[in-house]
């Protein structure tokens, strides 16, 4: 096992959210990642690098071990599924949440109800749970048009502010699951790395504790 550590971050939102708190746990990119065409970079710790990757793909890289650690919303996990993965850290950033969502006053759906959705695996597990039959049609972005255009009876998505969902005409249903990014890690690297994977997920969870009395205070 190469002596490196690599951390693989999920570009877009959250890498906005994960390079500031990098910094807090003195870990820093040795260039801009924004300005540059790279996807693998070096920091100010010798043995740790950066791969930035979309955010889809960090569990498959930290799961097969291409990656030793990883950062991945818990909606990507949850799809993903957990195999191969420890999950030793919620950093606390990009909150948001899992939700059902459908037209205000609809009428009711297909006796076997549609949805629309990106999370195929947790809307079949949901709907299972939940007694419901439904038939979960995979789409790839724009999940709100899916109700309006009569594609599918509801939707599960990410929900935060509610903007989009008010904006097409919906509101949201019910909460399948509050989401956060997480920290994962490779299984057998936490046993073959532990030395050096130790500290590291430390000065991770010491930086998202430090960060509760100013959230908290900036809140109040
Ligand atoms: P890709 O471009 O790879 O398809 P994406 O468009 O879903 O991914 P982002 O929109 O950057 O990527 O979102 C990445 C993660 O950020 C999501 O997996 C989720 O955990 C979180 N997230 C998404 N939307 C929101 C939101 N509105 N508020 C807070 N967090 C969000
Ligand atoms: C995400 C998500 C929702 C929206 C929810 O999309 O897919 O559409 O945010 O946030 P809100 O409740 O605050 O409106 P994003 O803006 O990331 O665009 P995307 O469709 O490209 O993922």
């Amino acid at each position: 096992m190469s002596k490196q550590l690599i951390l693989a971050l999920s570009k877009g939102r959250i890498l906005d959210e994960t390079l500031p708190l990098l910094a807090d746990a003195g870990i820093a990119p040795a260039e801009n990642l924004s300005k540059s065409r790279k996807l693998l970079f070096d920091t100010n710790l010798p043995d740790v690098k950066l791969v930035v990757i979309r955010a889809t793909d960090v569990p498959t890289y930290v799961q097969l071990g291409a990656a030793d650690l990883g950062v991945a919303g818990k909606d990507v996990l949850l799809e993903h599924g957990a195999e191969g993965l420890y999950e030793p850290l919620d950093l606390e950033i990009a909150k948001c949440k899992l939700m059902t969502a459908g037209i205000d006053g609809a009428r009711p759906a297909r006796a076997r109800r549609r949805v629309a959705t990106k999370f195929v695996n947790v809307a079949r597990r949901y709907y299972a749970e939940q007694g419901i039959q439904a038939e979960v049609i995979k789409l790839y972005g724009a999940m709100e048009l899916a109700p309006l255009m009569n594609l599918a009876d509801e939707i599960v998505d990410i929900v935060d502010t509610g903007n989009t969902l008010r904006a097409n005409g919906m509101s949201p249903r019910e909460l399948i699951a509050p989401i956060s990014t997480r920290l994962v890690v490779n299984k057998a690297a936490m046993t073959m790395k532990h030395s050096r994977l130790k500290p590291l997920i430390a000065r991770l969870a010491e930086a998202v504790e430090r960060r509760r009395p100013r959230a908290a205070s900036a809140a109040g």
